[in-house]
């Protein structure tokens, strides 16, 4: 159960839909019996142990809003000695990233099925060596802002979890989101850009695959910014 003190950071609400189009049998399958061997539940008081998720792992890395999974998959995939995090809200995105698991039986990936806010809070200080909130939500119409993901409380909170010169790193099709992401990291204390490029962006990390979202708005014409932060020491 969720202390009502804990929710109260996280009463407004900053995904869209939960569901999607109905699960094929073989993805509610895997619903059913693979998520409850992945699923990462909060205990009822006191905090989530990363390292006791992933015993042998080297360090332990969190990416929030997965949607499909392709970017989670390709990291488990290439530092199969990191123990990765993935917290997404949308079912079909998590019966596909199941999928995956399954298929390339990949073996340090668990799955935390809820607001990923409230998995930050439950985190111990300096316990993720990486984070990633790729493609958030954008809530365009001004009076749905303050549902933004990338805010100064989320980053307070990855702040505390994040270990001094971990990396965060963002990205965002959405002109204005990324203008105020830049204004929110360049005002939090606790982040320092790492990567300016072209035109003051940062290009994209070699190790970072395009995303189903990323690959829609590029299609569409618009242009992803990333980010690239260090955790200050
Ligand atoms: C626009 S999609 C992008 C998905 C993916 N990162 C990509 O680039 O394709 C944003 C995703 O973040 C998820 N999301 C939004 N807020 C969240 C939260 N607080 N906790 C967990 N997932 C969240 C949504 O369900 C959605 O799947």
């Amino acid at each position: 159960m969720i202390a009502e003190n804990e929710t109260a950071g996280v009463r407004r609400r900053v995904y869209g839909r939960r569901r999607g189009r109905k699960l094929r049998a073989g993805r509610r399958a895997l619903m059913a019996t693979l998520l409850p061997h992945l699923g990462v539940e909060l205990p009822a008081a006191g905090l989530v142990d990363p390292r006791a998720l992933f015993p042998a792992a080297s360090d332990v890395w969190l990416e929030i809003g997965f949607g499909a999974g392709e970017h989670l998959a390709t990291q488990a995939r290439a530092h199969s000695a990191v123990g990765l995090i993935g917290a997404e809200v949308f079912e079909n995105g998590i019966a596909k990233l199941l999928a995956a698991i399954e298929r390339e039986r990949l073996a340090n990936v668990r799955l935390f099925i809820d607001d990923a806010r409230l998995l930050l809070a439950r985190l111990p200080e300096a316990s993720l060596g990486r984070a990633f909130i790729l493609f958030p939500d954008p809530w365009p119409k001004e009076r749905h802002k303050k549902r933004r993901i990338v805010a100064t409380e989320t980053l307070d909170r990855l702040a505390r979890a994040l270990r001094p010169g971990a990396e965060l790193r963002l990205a965002t099709d959405d002109p204005d989101y990324a203008a105020w992401m830049a204004a929110a990291v360049a005002a939090h204390p606790d982040f320092l850009e790492l990567a300016r490029g072209e035109g003051g962006w940062a290009g994209r990390p070699a190790d970072w695959p395009p995303t189903r979202y990323e690959q829609k708005a590029v299609a569409a014409g618009r242009t992803p910014r990333f980010f690239r932060l260090a955790r200050r020491g």
